[in-house]
């Protein structure tokens, strides 16, 4: 089968190379030419693990192209994804559409077969209805049905997280749109990854209340750590002790400097504009935005009091290990790195900081901080070691090095990779995240 993906943006395209892998022919279409140009020498715009290899190989079988012509990529295509982005507006927080529904409008006019329309992007509740609007006014002669099936991929495990999900939701209202659905996603089914069919405005609701419970669950720990600090207990313990319980869960349970990333900021603002909208709220959402947001700036206060307080930290330099929101990943939107260094440099601690992959995205959006060429680097001379991202790399620094080349013992774990009493016996001045 033919399958269209519009947007070759982090979603699309992972989500064409994997479709191009269960054997379908793919046309990955982007506007931006640039993009398309490397895509077609092998050039990926994002870091994600495997993906450039799963490219390659399937370009190279021909299940697997580029184009920036959108009429001559649909064309033939039963299923046509569109897969752009849909950032938070600047000012009201509301997921902008503008991209969305200007693809809706290309493919009314561009259609030149039967296909179903598929949103892949994270949309509001009701933003099926209105692509279905615009195809409905754009006077096409083919049968076409609009379709949700939103994406849970995680960065830095997108392949296997679209290979092996724990379910593929689709919310479809038309016969014709569940039939080419199955075929779109027959590999999975026959592995017995569930399906879910809903309604539209049903698997729109699920994308957002799965990504809240998740923001939910990860506020939720690390409250827990900071009240653990106070009486004297380890969030880990914690973490374990309520996971075993089925009901709740061990995932997302790991306390650190809080959630960021492309998905859980943005999709949480755009539920509760939508509970605003409707005028039905939901609170815990509301609290969990806020409790995230000062958060990111008490890790910095974490830091400055970790060297002292405010009036020592001042004039001090710190080495930051990590700076990308989650490892394996050179993404750093809404990375809790961002504001740690902003409440650093507030209380006069300039900052040298080191990241395997996010330095080149991280700059612009830091440029008080300087970046280093390796871990060591950084740490050579600095007053403190912050760990912000837990790097596989950063699990195993050379310790005894580490202590002769910075300028104290003081390490400040905010994804606690280490052990506290390990680290305390080695001499450090350990800090960590909920734990004694
Ligand atoms: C998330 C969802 O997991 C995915 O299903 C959805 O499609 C997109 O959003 P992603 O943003 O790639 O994926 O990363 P994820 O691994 O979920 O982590 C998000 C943030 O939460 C990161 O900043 C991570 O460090 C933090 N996190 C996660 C914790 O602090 N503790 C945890 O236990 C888990």
């Amino acid at each position: 089968m033919k399958i269209a993906m519009v947007g070759s943006g982090y979603v699309g395209l992972v989500s064409g190379a994997c479709f191009a892998d269960f054997g379908h022919e793919v046309v990955c279409i982007d506007k931006d030419e640039s993009k398309i140009d490397r895509l077609r020498q092998g050039i990926m715009p994002i870091y994600e693990p495997g993906l450039d290899a799963l490219v390659d190989s399937n370009v190279k079988a021909g299940r697997l192209s580029f184009t920036t012509d959108l009429a001559q990529g649909i064309a033939g295509a039963q299923a046509i994804f569109i897969a752009v982005g849909t950032p938070s507006r600047r000012g009201d927080g509301h997921a902008d559409l503008s991209f969305v529904y200007a693809v809706a409008h290309e493919v009314g006019e561009a259609l030149s077969n039967d296909a179903v329309i598929v949103t892949k992007s994270t949309v509001p509740v009701g933003t099926g209805d209105e692509v279905e609007r615009i195809l409905e006014n754009s006077g096409t002669p083919y049968r076409y049905a609009v379709v949700s099936n939103p994406e849970f991929l995680r960065e830095g495990a997108a392949i296997g997280d679209f290979k092996r999900p724990d379910r593929i939701v689709i919310g479809a209202e038309a016969e014709f749109g569940r039939e080419v659905m199955q075929e779109v996603y027959r590999p999975l089914f026959l592995n017995r990854a569930p399906l879910l069919f809903t309604s539209r405005r049903s698997a729109e609701m699920i994308k957002y209340a799965s990504n809240a419970f998740l923001a939910v669950k990860i506020t939720f720990i690390n409250e827990m750590a900071d009240l653990c600090e106070k009486v004297g207990g380890d969030v880990q313990d914690v973490a374990r002790g309520i996971g075993l319980d089925n009901r709740i869960g061990p995932k997302f349970l790991h306390a650190g400097p809080g959630y960021g990333g492309s998905c859980f900021p943005k999709d949480t603002l755009a539920l509760l504009k939508t509970s605003e909208d409707y005028d039905s709220p939901v609170r815990i959402v509301e609290a969990v935005v806020k409790a995230n947001d000062s958060r990111k700036r008490a890790m910095g206060r974490k830091v400055i009091d970790a060297l002292g307080g405010a009036e020592q930290a001042r004039g001090k330099r710190v080495a930051m290990l990590g700076l990308t929101f989650k490892p394996n990943t050179d993404d750093m939107r809404d990375s809790p790195a961002i504001a740690i260094a902003q409440a650093l440099a507030d209380g006069g601690v300039s900052v040298v900081a080191y990241d395997p992959e996010g330095m080149e995205a991280a700059a612009p959006l830091m440029p008080e901080v300087v970046m280093a060429t390796d871990p060591y680097a950084a740490i050579t001379g600095a007053d403190a070691v912050v760990i912000v991202t837990e790097w596989d790399e950063f699990r195993a620094l050379d310790l005894k090095r580490l202590k002769t080349i910075a300028n104290s013992n003081v390490i400040v774990d905010l994804r606690n990779i280490y052990d506290p009493q390990d680290m305390r016996a080695a001499g450090f001045a350990y800090v960590s995240v909920g734990r004694p």
